[in-house]
């Protein structure tokens, strides 16, 4: 049986000190990924060891590349090359993670054996046409439920893919980078045109290995005609783990909190933006380039915050963010707007309903909209229980809420954030928050 966790936060407190949260998620996946396909031996620092990048490393052993560790965020890849996995003997299990299934769609869409991609609840409700009907242009043949949803029947189709131009039809770094793996395998070239710039972890890391990607404004093309060559990867802290730290600071009197070695990438720090627009006082000190990615110390002090119009461009540049910067409007004087961020409908939970639900629990005036959220700030957020859906990131921003509400919040279904950060509950309570976990 799965173990029900209940985090139960009494009120008040302040965040203070300094400290390094766990590594980048979206990183630790491509990590395993590339380093698997890549000729020769990759070595891993700082990956992320939760059970979402968790669930990547086992489908690739289980597809047969040799991994070793993690042993404290280090690993040892033992890389099979482009052409080098092999049929696994199961289905591929891949838990709460959208990042392993909608990425591996891709990279198994033309591999020379068949695979199935099965998931949780929450990963077998999520949309996977915008991943399956780009790759049956492409000519794979991948079948899902009638909903469009998990479980995913992959037929390996080895030398048949046909490269694609193709424009998305929203910002998704998910499905550029499914389109890129795919585009490895094909014939021709395989371009892809993203509405508005998302996370470019997969080119970047793609580069760093060698293997060349072209970019022109928007659009990102590659072809079949590279190798991966192991490269070793330095894993930063998570700017959207940091992002429950930025945030609690912003928002608890007497804060005063270093976040050390965070990556910032620019297609990354629309939180930070975010926050700064609405009054945050976030230093970015001790800037430098690690591994091709820029990382930096972020040191973070109370601030009184106002609401805002949220600019539409930040929203990809921030949207696993949000469910905390909610918690920052809450607590910010007058109104903040947000649109343009429908997409966060179908994460790991409807992230606009399930934390308008739980903000109108504590007290707070928050209106969802389609797109969206109104949120009348600057009055008490009271206490109450609050059920986060198994959302990992709903479950650590209502946490964040405790240090500013009036009574205790309970939050209900906190298992999955283990999916990201499993060391949340020891840091932030380290660094002043009052948090009780309960198992049954
Ligand atoms: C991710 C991309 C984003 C993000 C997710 C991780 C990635 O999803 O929300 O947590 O690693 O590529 P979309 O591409 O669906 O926006």
């Amino acid at each position: 049986m799965t173990k029900t966790i209940t985090f139960k936060v009494n009120p008040g407190g302040n965040l203070q000190g300094e400290t390094r949260v766990p590594g980048d998620k979206s990183m630790s996946h491509r990590s395993i990924m590339l380093g698997s396909l890549a000729e020769g031996v990759t070595h891993v620092k700082g990956f992320l060891e939760a059970e979402d990048a968790l669930a990547t490393l086992q489908a690739f052993r289980d597809m047969g590349v040799r991994i070793e560790g993690p042993v404290n965020g280090e690993l040892t890849i033992h890389g099979v090359g482009k052409h080098g996995l092999k049929a696994p003997k199961n289905e591929l299990y891949l838990g709460n993670s959208g990042t392993s299934m909608r990425l591996l769609s891709g990279l198994l869409a033309g591999q020379p054996f068949n695979t199935v991609l099965t998931g949780d609840k929450s990963l077998s409700g999520r949309p996977m046409k915008r991943v399956t009907e780009p790759l049956a242009m492409m000519g794979a043949e991948i079948k899902t439920t009638e909903r469009g949803t998990a479980p995913l029947h992959i037929t390996g189709k080895a030398g048949q893919l046909k490269g694609i131009d193709y424009v998305m039809p929203m910002a998704s770094a998910q499905v550029k980078s499914c389109l890129m793996l795919a585009g490895m395998y094909a014939q021709g070239e395989t371009s892809v045109t993203e509405p508005a710039p998302t996370r470019d972890h997969t080119e970047r890391m793609l580069s760093g290995f060698g293997y060349p990607v072209r970019k022109q404004g928007n659009k990102i093309t590659i072809n079949a005609e590279g190798k991966l060559t192991a490269s070793d990867i330095d894993v930063p802290s998570d700017i959207s783990s940091a992002a429950f730290f930025l945030v609690g600071a912003s928002i608890a009197p007497g804060s005063d909190l270093t976040l050390k070695h965070v990556g910032i990438n620019p297609t990354r720090t629309g939180v930070i933006d975010i926050l700064k627009l609405m009054g945050a006082h976030i230093e970015i000190l001790n800037e430098r380039l690690v591994g091709g990615e820029p990382v930096a110390d972020l040191h973070v002090v109370y601030s009184p915050l106002k609401g805002i119009d949220i600019p539409e461009e930040l929203v990809p540049l921030a949207i696993d963010e949000f469910p905390v910067l909610f918690v920052a409007a809450a607590c910010a004087e007058g109104q903040t707007r947000l649109s343009g961020a429908e997409e966060l409908r179908v994460k790991e939970s409807d992230r606009i309903q399930v934390m308008a639900d739980g903000l109108k629990i504590l007290g707070v005036d928050a209106q969802p909209t389609a797109d969206g959220m109104i949120i009348q700030g600057g009055g008490k957020i009271g206490g109450g229980v609050v059920d986060s859906h198994g959302d990992h990131r709903i479950a650590m921003s209502f946490s964040i809420a405790g240090l500013r509400a009036g009574a205790p919040i309970t939050i209900l279904d906190c298992a999955n954030v283990n999916t990201s950060f499993r060391e949340f509950k020891q840091l932030v309570t380290s660094l002043g928050l009052d948090l009780v976990s309960e198992e049954s």
